[in-house]
């Protein structure tokens, strides 16, 4: 396994997203590890990032000395190169010719780390990558025992090696994708440089996490609050395979489902699967607490408060339960992490059942906390969950009751649920659900005028809802053609009672956010 020292970079999550896909396991971890914790994790090699700070000042962050002794290859990216260089007696200044963006590297000497790549070769001979560029300061004296692999005109140690210890420096990021050959080079470095076989392939992945689940909880009964989202559904197959009957998961219908919702996650997993699972069918009981709130905030309030009492009630049945399974990510990890190092007051609580283990005197268990989202998705298809469930947008724990505008009633959640339904249904028949991040119907409770037959009718507007996004910080609306659109509205006005007119959303997050309320 290969551990990532963690320099700040935007950047250190894309490196361990491009080493899995090469098919070895790696953790990112501070830059400050310590040295008992990095001889007890005993990579096969190390990977410094890029970071926003300056070497050139004496206090900023350098790895850990005993990187260097241990006797492994260390690739520095970045910063990383730069720290790497000072820390081993070489020299790194600033520059007043900052480099950012796409760069022609040339290439020296035929390193083990770029043979055999090169995105260009000029008549003389010469052989060139293109990479990404994104830095200030440079290395200027090479530390002893480096070579030149690489250089710019403006970067004379674009790259730089000592190949006896395995040491590579780069100024440029193979992990970004505008580096054409950057998955092959990070590839390379892992394979053949370190030495580590692709065993991290999503048959291992589930064969491994089995093991390890049975061996933390023994006999013990486990709980799972299991909401029809990606998560929770691979958790609840993985815990199934691991441990059978002593999976109780709970699903809680509070009425602001999507249309079928319910009976998809019974027939998936009570089913077909074989799992257990309770269905709590507490719609009446939400409804009636949101009567006549109209207020977003206090909407989530309420609809979240309401949550962890049912599900409490339920969960106190299971008498011999000693452990809560969630559906915790490796991203989510290394944002609560990155927001403690950064001493930030907020740290995002996951999911609804905050607070839950401690007053039930549940233990945690968080079986995908090492797994990005594809390799979710990867090893949700690997437990032979459907293939909808593993592609299904995003949903919000408040459901519904953040679609409906205003208070939220049956009739209007029942409204909505139709036309969302038939707006889902279209982008699955024209090919586009699953290239947009995001799609949905929201429910207006505005009447405006149509003319049907020879009556006229007040109802109620439906606007559609559809973004692309990488990270759901900022989003576009996605460009849906108009015949499509054009679909979606008549079959809307004519399927669902109640509503004559269908609105499309064209703002842009920032400012409008994706949910309307
Ligand atoms: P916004 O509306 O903030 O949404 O642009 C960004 C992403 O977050 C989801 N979202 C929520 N998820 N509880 C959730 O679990 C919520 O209260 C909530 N509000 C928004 C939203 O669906 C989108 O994917």
């Amino acid at each position: 396994r290969i551990l990532i020292l963690d320099f700040g970079s935007q950047y250190t999550q894309l490196i361990a997203r491009r080493v899995r896909e090469a098919g070895v396991y790696c953790e990112i971890h501070a830059f400050d590890i310590t040295p008992e914790a990095l001889r007890d994790f005993a990579p096969r090699g190390v990977i410094l990032s890029g970071g926003p700070e300056t070497v050139t000042l004496a206090e900023t962050p350098r790895a850990p000395a005993a990187v260097f002794e241990l006797g492994v290859p260390v690739l520095g990216i970045c910063y990383g190169q730069q720290a790497m260089a000072a820390q081993l007696g070489g020299q790194v200044e600033g520059s007043d010719h900052r480099e950012f963006g796409y760069a022609r590297v040339r290439m020296h000497g035929h390193s083990r780390l770029f043979r055999g790549l090169r995105d260009e070769r000029a008549d003389d001979g010469a052989e060139y990558l293109h990479v990404w560029m994104s830095h200030g300061d440079r290395v200027t004296a090479l530390p002893p025992g480096f070579r030149i692999i690489a250089e710019t005109g403006a970067a004379p140690f674009a790259g730089i090696a000592d190949e006896s210890r395995g040491f590579y420096g780069l100024q440029f990021h193979p992990e970004v994708t505008h580096t054409t050959q950057g998955r092959a080079i990070l590839q390379r470095f892992v394979h053949e440089i370190c030495g580590c076989a692709s065993l991290w392939t999503p048959g291992n992945i589930v064969d491994s996490m089995v093991e390890s689940v049975r061996a933390q909880v023994g006999r013990d009964e486990v709980i799972l609050g299991l909401s029809g989202g990606v998560d929770s559904s691979v958790v609840a197959a993985l815990l199934h395979r691991a441990i059978g009957k002593q999976l109780t998961c709970i699903f809680v219908d509070n009425g602001l489902l999507r249309l079928h919702e319910g009976d998809q996650v019974m027939d998936t997993f009570a089913r077909h699967m074989g799992v257990k699972v309770i269905r709590v069918d507490a719609a009446e009981r939400f409804l009636s607490k949101l009567a006549g709130v109209a207020d977003p905030e206090e909407k989530r309030k309420i609809i979240g408060r309401t949550f962890i009492e049912v599900f409490e009630e339920e969960a106190a049945k299971i008498a011999n339960a000693r452990w809560l399974a969630q559906g915790t990510i490796y991203p989510d990890v290394i944002e609560s992490a990155a927001a403690k190092t950064r001493k930030a007051h907020v740290i995002k609580s996951h999911h609804n059942v905050g607070g839950l283990p401690e007053r039930m005197k549940l233990k945690l268990l968080e079986p995908l906390r090492e797994l990005f989202k594809d390799e979710v998705r990867r090893i949700g298809e690997e437990l032979g969950l459907p293939h909808q469930m593993i592609y299904r947008h995003p949903f919000p724990g408040p459901g519904l009751g953040v679609r409906i505008l205003g208070e939220v009633r049956r009739e209007y959640a029942d409204i909505l649920r139709k036309a969302d339904a038939i707006f889902l249904e279209e982008l699955y028949r024209h090919e586009l659900y699953e290239k947009i991040s995001q799609a949905f119907a929201v429910f207006l409770p505005v009447r405006s005028v149509a003319v049907l037959g020879d009556a006229r009718a007040y109802d109620y507007v439906v606007a559609l809802r559809a973004v692309e996004t990488v990270d759901f910080m900022t989003a576009n609306w996605a460009h849906i053609p108009y015949e499509i659109l054009a679909g979606i509205s008549n079959r809307i006005i004519n399927e669902v009672r109640g509503v004559s007119r269908v609105v499309y959303d064209i703002s842009g997050k920032p400012p409008a956010t994706i949910e309307w309320e």
